[in-house]
């Protein structure tokens, strides 16, 4: 049975959150909502309850956990050593949705890493995370919360459509803020390397470490160099039942080819919904708005997707945005989820 802790997201009951970090203490597990998206908790140094994570999402066993604490100063028992330009990051977006790659220390155990010789550590500024991490007194490891291969939940409902009986414990806030997951950088090479792009644009880091890198994967290209790298990259993510589509490319001519594509999958028979981002008169038998600007469509794109799976339509047509900024983190996602993308 899974205990499910309502709470506000603000001021969230010191009752629920001492509850939930007693289930983390003694070896448990427990979804909780941070600023990027819901993760699933559990002790960090902990080995036989970190697998439980494994099990509940069904998560390959290669690919490793992002590793939490409540304050910077946490890290130093997880990190063998903390570059200069580490700690440049650190002072610009720390505590926030930015996780770092260091070389780990022995006290982190294997199935946390998942085999490699490093650790990804983040301090989330969610008060619900951050209570729950301070409360439990260890650092927690934590992927989404959805089964994997799902897009990961940004809500505390599809936490519970995904993992209720999995897990011991849910904490629901209502809807987490950001909507994609933490912007993901290695400190273990020199220049530092982007690694999955976040609400902590390329821009971002650049302003303070001009040399970083980004790693050709974003972009979809060249899979599989990857592979050694960041072992998530390889797997398809994000992905709903239906067959996503994704319609990128010069923005004039996108609403003409999502009608066209849409018209042709429904000549198939098949249902079909839409995900556009302003509303024109598009037929289509489910047509989801993600909206303008881009963080509104960050906020709302696993969401949406999710949505129209449960309208049971067979086709997704979604329309991309332009790979710049935040649209670089959106259409790392929506290329991942995608079954076909078409450019006009
Ligand atoms: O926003 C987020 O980062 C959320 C919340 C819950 O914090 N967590 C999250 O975790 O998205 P997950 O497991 O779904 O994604 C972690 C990504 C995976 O692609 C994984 O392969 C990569 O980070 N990763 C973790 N440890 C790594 C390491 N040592 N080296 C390279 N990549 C690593
Ligand atoms: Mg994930």
């Amino acid at each position: 049975m899974t205990i499910i802790l309502k709470v506000d997201a603000k001021k969230p009951s010191i009752a629920a959150i001492k509850k939930a970090a007693a289930i983390l203490k003694s070896g448990g597990t427990v979804a909780f909502p941070t600023e990027t998206v819901y993760g699933l908790g559990a002790n960090a140094l902990d080995s036989t309850a970190v697998k439980k994570i494994f099990l509940a999402k069904g998560r390959p066993q290669d690919n490793p956990l992002i590793v939490h604490v409540a304050h910077r100063d946490d890290i130093r028992m997880l990190a063998k050593s903390i570059p200069k330009a580490a700690e440049r990051l650190m002072d610009a977006f720390w505590p926030g949705p930015l996780t770092l790659i260091f070389r780990k220390k022995a006290i982190v155990p294997s199935t946390t890493a998942a085999g490699l010789s490093t650790v990804a550590v983040r301090v989330p500024t969610h008060p619900v995370a951050n209570l729950l991490i301070r409360e439990a007194g260890i650092p927690i490891a934590a992927p989404s919360a959805n089964i994997s291969g799902k897009p990961s939940p940004t809500t505390g409902k599809e936490v519970i459509n995904d993992l209720y009986n999995r897990v011991d414990a849910i904490i629901d806030a209502g809807h987490t803020y950001i909507g994609l997951e933490s912007t993901v950088v290695d400190m273990t090479s020199s220049p530092p390397v982007l690694l999955r792009p976040g609400s902590i644009t390329l821009d971002d880091l650049q302003s303070v470490l001009p040399h970083v890198e980004t790693h050709m994967v974003i972009h979809g290209k060249n899979k599989r160099v990857v592979l050694a790298r960041s072992p998530g990259m390889k797997y398809r993510h994000y992905a709903p039942e239906a067959h996503v589509i994704v319609v990128e490319g010069d923005a004039a001519k996108r609403p003409a080819k999502i009608q066209e594509l849409a018209d042709s999958y429904h000549k198939q028979g098949k249902k079909v919904g839409i995900m556009v981002r302003h509303r024109l008169k598009y037929a289509a038998d489910e047509i989801s708005l993600v909206g303008d600007p881009h963080e509104t469509v960050a906020r709302r794109l696993f969401a949406t997707l999710r949505d129209l799976d449960a309208k049971k339509v067979e086709v997704i047509i979604a329309e991309g945005v332009k790979d710049k900024g935040l649209g670089l983190a959106i259409m790392n996602r929506l290329r991942k989820a995608a079954y076909r993308i078409v450019r006009v």
